[in-house]
């Protein structure tokens, strides 16, 4: 007797989809982008793709960081880590509009550009503007030998999460975050910002990292339960503010991706300058709510929220008490530094997007009108 054997279910690994197989390896692929680069005995970051020397590194007075889809939101949760650790200023720009807009790239600054495939068109067209006018360009690269990685002549920081298949990105995010994380450190270390006892104690948070995410993924019976409730709103709103604003955006955008749900991020504070018109009992709003310095901000527009009839689910940390008592669901996530937090709670937005996704029958890791790279303009 034969068996019949489907190679596209193979490499799915026991998995229903490619995407839930990548939100289940984020463990596994935030480790591997650490591995070689940290010693945390001597407080040290060594990014061995790096084609810029400490020297030139500590001479870098403005970075410019471009990318498209969710790579941008990588970039835009960059800039917290490298404005707070390193002091150095970023400017985020969507690859689409860098080049037509005639930046202005000053000596001594950076162009980094995020992309998974290293073949995005527009991000590929950004690096040669930069190219042109003279700044070096450094890529936070997963697929290897792409067109990105012969442009960056300043070097390549591989995540190293290996293939992302669904069309979605997730593992690569996350690996876009724990690479930018040390990114920000590298330069902080290279400008003497940071002394390697305070580094030890970043690396130290950033390595407990991908065992908080293992007990993320322990029990997703949650975002079944929330899908089972929620699945046929026809809108959303994701808010958060300070690192965990670009996480709203993000959170946004995948459920919009793969379940086709209406959802809109914003920074929490910017709320009432708009999308506070749209909330009434029918409109789910996701808020995350973790501990850092903008908690208390959180809190009071987690009430405007409640005054307004909407329905709060909360991302918030297991000792949290006060949110707790003013949500309608909680999502409890592990508690880190307020940085890191921006990696953590990215977690329960993927299994969310993917539980409802799942729930509306959606075609998960190839959704409509979608490309996993797009190489046109
Ligand atoms: C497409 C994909 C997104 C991805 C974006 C940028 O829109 O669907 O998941 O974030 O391209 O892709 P890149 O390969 O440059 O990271």
């Amino acid at each position: 007797t034969t068996v019949a054997w489907d190679p596209i279910s193979a490499a799915k690994g026991g998995y229903k989809h490619f995407m839930q197989k990548e939100i289940f390896e984020q463990p596994r692929t935030t480790t591997d982008t650490l591995r070689g680069r940290v010693d945390i005995e001597h407080g040290r970051v060594t990014l061995e793709g790096l084609a810029l020397s400490e020297e030139q590194l500590a001479q870098i007075e403005q970075i410019h960081a471009v990318a498209c889809g969710t790579a941008w939101h990588a970039c835009l949760v960059l800039k917290y880590f490298v404005e707070s650790l390193a002091r150095t200023p970023v400017e985020v720009d969507y690859a689409s509009e860098f080049r037509y807009r005639s930046p202005v790239l000053r000596p001594n600054s950076l162009l980094l550009a995020l992309t998974q495939s290293g073949e995005t068109v527009d991000t590929l067209a950004a690096m040669a503007e930069a190219r042109q006018q003279g700044i070096p360009t450094l890529g936070i690269l997963n697929a290897i030998g792409s067109q990105a990685s012969r442009l960056a002549d300043g070097g390549v920081i591989y995540i190293h999460a290996g293939p992302e298949i669904a069309v979605a990105s997730t593992k690569v995010f996350t690996g876009m975050l724990m690479a930018g994380y040390l990114l920000a450190l590298q330069i902080a270390q290279a400008k003497g910002i940071l002394t390697p006892a305070q580094m030890q104690t970043h690396l130290q948070s950033l390595i407990e990292l991908p065992g908080k995410i293992s007990l993320l993924l322990k029990d997703t019976s949650l975002y079944d339960h929330l899908a089972e409730q929620y699945h046929h709103v026809t809108d959303m709103l994701f808010l958060g503010r300070w690192v965990n604003a670009p996480i709203a955006l993000e959170g946004a955008l995948k459920m919009k991706e793969i379940s086709y749900i209406h959802a809109e991020g914003y920074p929490a504070g910017e709320m009432k300058h708009g999308p506070i018109a749209l909330i009434d009992e029918r409109m789910p709003v996701v808020c995350i709510a973790t501990r850092d310095p903008v908690y208390e901000k959180m809190l009071s527009n987690i009430e405007q929220v409640r005054a307004r009839g909407g329905r709060v689910i909360a991302l918030i940390n297991p000792e949290d008490t006060q949110i707790r008592e003013k949500a309608d669901h909680i999502i409890e996530v592990p508690s880190t530094t307020p940085l890191l937090s921006s990696i953590l709670n990215t977690i329960p937005l993927q299994l969310f997007s993917y539980a409802m996704a799942l729930r509306r029958g959606a075609d998960v890791d190839q959704p409509r009108n979608l490309a996993k790279s797009v190489t046109v303009e």
